[in-house]
């Protein structure tokens, strides 16, 4: 990829519907991952959008615990996008009329992710085979609700089936208000590395905003990003597991061109604390003790090369327990607190 300038202040900020972002960072979905602790701290962090986990389409599932909890967004700041994942047009576009209901500002489709679950019950990036199925759907949905609908998507279904351009023209003709294109077809999964001319192509033949996915994990590579393949945002996924300071670094290189300074390990700690005590509140002390030694091993990877931290973090069975680790870690080893950021 070529070397282009950073500032990114010449261009309008991207819209969807009548939400104008703050900025061009945007926290990807991600199932288990971006619950509303994380939304919520990502937000503060600087991201300018947050989408939720996906919820299934049919609404007779949730009533399961996992779904109660997924959907619950109700106050957190807007815009609110929440994001659907299904095969069927009419229960999608039901799906979409009840999140809207319950508060959704924006609702997102699911066309990206690989998982069987959902690839088994041709959802999420299976539906990219079937064009007149995602036109169904994509019709259907925008018919459905009054707020704005985005899509997300892979760049096909492997390597010799890449239609992505495709299916953004019918997203566009359909009446989606922006389009997230994962550079990875789904037979890769997560393997070898996102490419980004699909997505260069794409945002030369559609006027909706473009958001690129895929492997962007520092200011320098969302800028080179932005530049080569003209879109409007970068949505992070993996890169902000363990690191919500990085959608103020990539804002900030964004609009500057300088470099944000790291978290100093007094905030990392103090996030860390936040993010524990948010996790506790939201899932209750069993399940939120649990959830929690999820994202601490995030955090502690760069720093916990043997792992003796993780491992012991992950053998506490009480919330006051993980603060007193983290008080612990933080007093005894300033060190640690800041390996963690290199993360
Ligand atoms: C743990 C995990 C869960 C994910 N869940 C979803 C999901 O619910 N919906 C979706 O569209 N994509 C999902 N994805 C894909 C991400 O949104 C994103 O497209 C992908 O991780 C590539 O971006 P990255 O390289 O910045 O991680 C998930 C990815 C991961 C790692």
């Amino acid at each position: 990829m070529r070397d282009l300038p950073s500032p990114q202040t010449d261009r309008p900020l991207p819209r969807i519907g009548h939400h104008t972002l703050p900025n061009r960072v945007i926290l990807a979905p991600m199932a288990g991952v971006t619950d509303r602790p994380f939304r919520q701290l990502c937000r503060e962090l600087g991201a300018g959008l947050v989408v939720s986990e996906m919820v299934t389409a049919d609404s007779r599932l949730w009533n399961s615990r996992k779904s109660r909890q997924r959907r619950i967004h109700r106050g957190e700041p807007g815009p609110r996008s929440v994001q659907i994942a299904g095969g069927d047009p009419q229960m999608l576009a039901e799906a979409a009329r009840l999140n809207a209901d319950a508060g959704a500002e924006i609702i997102d489709i699911n066309m990206g992710c690989p998982a069987k679950k959902v690839c088994n019950k041709a959802a999420g990036s299976a539906l990219l085979r079937d064009e007149r199925l995602v036109a169904d759907i994509l019709d259907a949905v925008v018919a459905a609700v009054d707020i704005p609908v985005t899509l997300k998507i892979r760049t096909g279904w492997c390597a010799e089936s890449r239609n992505a351009e495709r299916v953004a023209k019918l997203a566009e003709n359909a009446g989606i208000a922006a389009l997230a294109v994962h550079g990875r077809t789904r037979e890769q999964r997560y393997t070898g590395s996102a490419e980004y001319d699909t997505i260069a192509a794409i945002k030369q033949q559609v006027s909706i905003p473009v958001f690129a996915n895929g492997d962007v994990t520092t200011p320098q590579r969302a800028a080179e990003v932005l530049a080569y393949t003209g879109a409007d945002a970068v949505m992070i996924g993996r890169g902000a597991q363990g690191n919500p300071w990085l959608f103020r670094e990539i804002e900030h290189y964004l609009r500057t061109g300088d470099e944000h300074a790291s978290p100093c390990a007094e905030e990392i700690a103090a996030t860390m604390q936040r993010h524990l005590r948010a996790l506790h509140d939201h899932y209750g002390e069993y399940l939120g003790v649990r959830v929690a030694r999820k994202h601490v091993g995030w955090y502690l990877a760069a720093s916990d090369p043997s792992r003796e931290h993780r491992a012991r973090f992950n053998r506490l069975e009480q919330a006051t327990q993980q603060f007193e680790f983290l008080h612990e870690l933080f007093r005894g080893d300033a060190a640690i607190g800041n390996g963690i950021h290199a993360a």
